[in-house]
């Protein structure tokens, strides 16, 4: 496959005598792609009803005319002032019970069924008039679901929504409050029209009735997706794509991506690294210019696999972004380094974002390929050589991995439910996980929690899962490799209660978790042998042999050969270890990766990536910071 670069444009921000200018431009530096569109419908319909497509028509045919195909946005994450007046009740609402005004973007509610209508008409006009048209090859729904937390509304569309979901599922109250544990401090339902948003209660609110909501909240993105889908697949045959974001676990990716042919993700790995990721002070100054090594390659892996095997980078971050808190610029070479590594990981197009620097509005401190006067940032030159290898290059190859991690959603919002430990998060857990095979140099595939066949890999790890599906039951059941499933899996019935006989329920396995602990984190607990446990321990009974003990003597890994059960959360060096251990018995080659170092191979080639600031020895080689390395295998 020939992979590709694009970029993020908005011809509605220049001049239009700009745009031939910009387009040739975008060819001569090796861009074939080119976003637009998603944040235009203002100009689209300035008023209910009076359309202009004619500024639009005449910037497709720009672009294509120079040679680029286009990805058409549809504009629903930013509806026009009018619509406002026009549906009042569809604004979102917080937690708080604050309406969420007009003024930036993303100010609509997912349960609003007028607005998804609406959503759903300029979908439709928007395909009817560009659907055939041959500079457009890819379709963008929406943009960035969630972003600005976004997903959860508190509104009176979701209560509405909510009771009659509750009521298809549950099909009666007294199925609710037993399913629900209601029982426990008087608080049954007589009818579903009572049942209220689980938000401003005096304290906790039950938490099947969070979880609930969660999972509601989470139908409406998919069912708001797939309006879009349907429409655009009457009149197109072109790709759809969303553009996910970094570590958002409020909906599940897993069933809309089910509706597209593609997942892309925007990659922002110096503002994720001050924003969202956990690490040391000393962790984060040493990757203040590069991002963390392991994030987007968790990213690329997850949404290559939300995409059945088709994944891209929508947005690449090009310079500083100008929304976390503290926004340094690129070491030289990271918007090469960013790029060649999607490829590695299975992406087919990495898209930066945006063309030019705008002078004006919210995002005017953000960078992009061009300056706000338009003279080249460092960026474009790193893009164009990025083209130019690419263009040698016969092909990176195709992603393959020994050891896979699973990752589900619900699971994610069952913990953000019931923490029971200030520091459990399902994200954090499982992208700990995998820092520790990335460590060790592994390719790593992850995979949704329904999972039928694990027969490719000799390695599967499962931390966190609620509960493990009947798909994975029988997947794990005839498996031949070595699983290690816990801390905190299968330990819940669907409904967030302890299902009696205590979880996990692993074939052919007698083990079961009795005694939940969590602790600060200055509070491990020590391993027999060296290695600890950090925030969360279980006490473990069965008669599955123990093959880790404490220090204390109490079981930390129960199981056979094939299934084990691990207690509690491996601090990071202890993950290492295991993994070691786990990829020696399962005939994995492991590498213990120098500071900064990361591998990927492909079936063709191997890849060897220096997030470091200083040259790293690899072999023979010396790798520069911010140097990728690639050999054919
Ligand atoms: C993304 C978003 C873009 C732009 C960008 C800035 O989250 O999709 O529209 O806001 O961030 O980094």
């Amino acid at each position: 496959m020939h992979r590709t670069l694009g970029v993020c444009y908005y011809p509605e921000h220049w001049p239009e005598d700009r745009w031939e200018t910009d387009a040739a431009q975008m060819v001569a530096n090796g861009l074939s792609w080119v976003r637009i569109g998603e944040f235009a419908w203002s100009l689209m319909e300035p008023q209910e009803g009076v359309f202009d497509w004619a500024w639009l028509d005449r910037a497709v045919e720009t672009l294509g005319k120079a040679g680029l195909k286009v990805i058409m946005g549809t504009p629903t994450a930013t509806p026009p002032r009018w619509m406002i007046d026009k549906l009042p009740d569809m604004l979102p609402v917080d937690a708080e019970g604050r309406v969420r005004k007009f003024g930036s973007r993303r100010h609509y509610d997912f349960s609003h069924m007028g607005y998804r209508e609406e959503a759903r008409r300029i979908a439709r006009l928007m395909a009817e008039r560009y659907g055939n048209n041959p500079h457009i090859a890819a379709w963008q729904i929406d943009n960035e679901y969630d972003c600005h937390d976004t997903t959860l509304s508190y509104s009176d569309a979701a209560r509405t929504g909510f009771q009659d979901w509750l009521a298809q599922r549950y099909q009666s109250t007294d199925a609710l409050n037993r399913a629900w544990g209601n029982v426990f401090w008087s608080m049954q339902y007589d009818s579903f029209d009572q049942i209220d948003l689980p938000n401003l209660t005096v304290t906790e609110p039950n938490h099947p009735h969070v979880l609930a909501f969660r999972r509601y909240s989470s139908d409406q993105v998919v069912a708001f997706n797939r309006v879009q889908a349907e429409e655009l697949r009457k009149h197109t045959d072109a790709p759809l794509i969303h553009n996910y974001m970094g570590r958002i676990t409020t909906f599940d990716h897993w069933k809309v991506g089910a509706d597209l042919d593609i997942a892309s993700w925007d990659s922002y790995p110096i503002g994720f690294l001050s924003d969202r990721i956990e690490g040391t002070p000393k962790e984060k100054q040493f990757y203040l210019r590069q991002g963390h090594p392991d994030n987007q390659a968790f990213h690329h892996d997850l949404y290559r696999a939300v995409g059945r095997g088709r994944m891209w980078v929508m947005e690449q971050q090009p310079g500083p972004v100008n929304w976390a808190p503290y926004n340094p610029a690129p070491l030289p070479g990271m918007a090469r380094l960013w790029a060649w590594e999607a490829f590695a990981h299975g992406a087919e197009t990495v898209c930066y974002f945006r063309w030019r620097q705008a002078p004006f509005a919210q995002e005017q401190m953000h960078a992009a390929l061009l300056r706000p006067d338009a003279e080249p940032a460092p960026a474009l030159a790193e893009a164009a050589q990025v083209a130019k290898e690419l263009a040698a290059m016969p092909d990176v190859g195709t992603a393959k991995a020994d050891v896979a991690l699973v990752f589900d959603y619900e699971s994610a919002w069952a913990w953000d439910v019931q923490p029971q430990g200030a520091d459990f998060d399902m994200f954090r857990l499982a992208f700990a996980a995998y820092r520790g095979l990335r460590r060790a140099g592994l390719n790593i595939d992850i995979l949704p929690p329904d999972t039928r066949d694990l027969s490719q890999y000799k390695l599967v790890l499962a931390p966190g899962l609620m509960q493990i599906s009947e798909a994975l039951q029988s997947a794990l059941s005839t498996y031949k490799g070595i699983a290690l499933l816990g801390p905190r899996t299968d330990t819940k019935t669907d409904e967030l209660s302890i299902p009696t006989p205590l979880g996990p329920h692993l074939p052919g396995v007698d083990v079961s978790v009795v005694v939940t602990e969590s602790m600060p984190p200055a509070d491990e607990i020590p391993l027999e042998g060296g290695g600890a446990f950090l925030h969360w321990f279980e006490h473990l009974e069965g008669t599955a042999p123990v093959r880790l003990k404490t220090a204390a003597g109490q079981p930390a890994i129960m199981g056979s050969d094939t299934l084990r059960y691990l207690a509690g959360w491996p601090n990071d060096k202890t993950f290492d270890g295991f993994i070691r251990e786990l990829c020696e018995q399962a005939g994995i080659t492991a590498h213990d990766m120098p500071k900064g170092l990361r591998l990927r191979e492909t079936d063709t080639h191997r890849f060897v990536f220096n997030y470091g600031r200083n040259p790293r020895k690899w072999g023979d080689l010396t790798i520069p910071p911010a140097g990728v390395h690639w050999e054919a295998l």
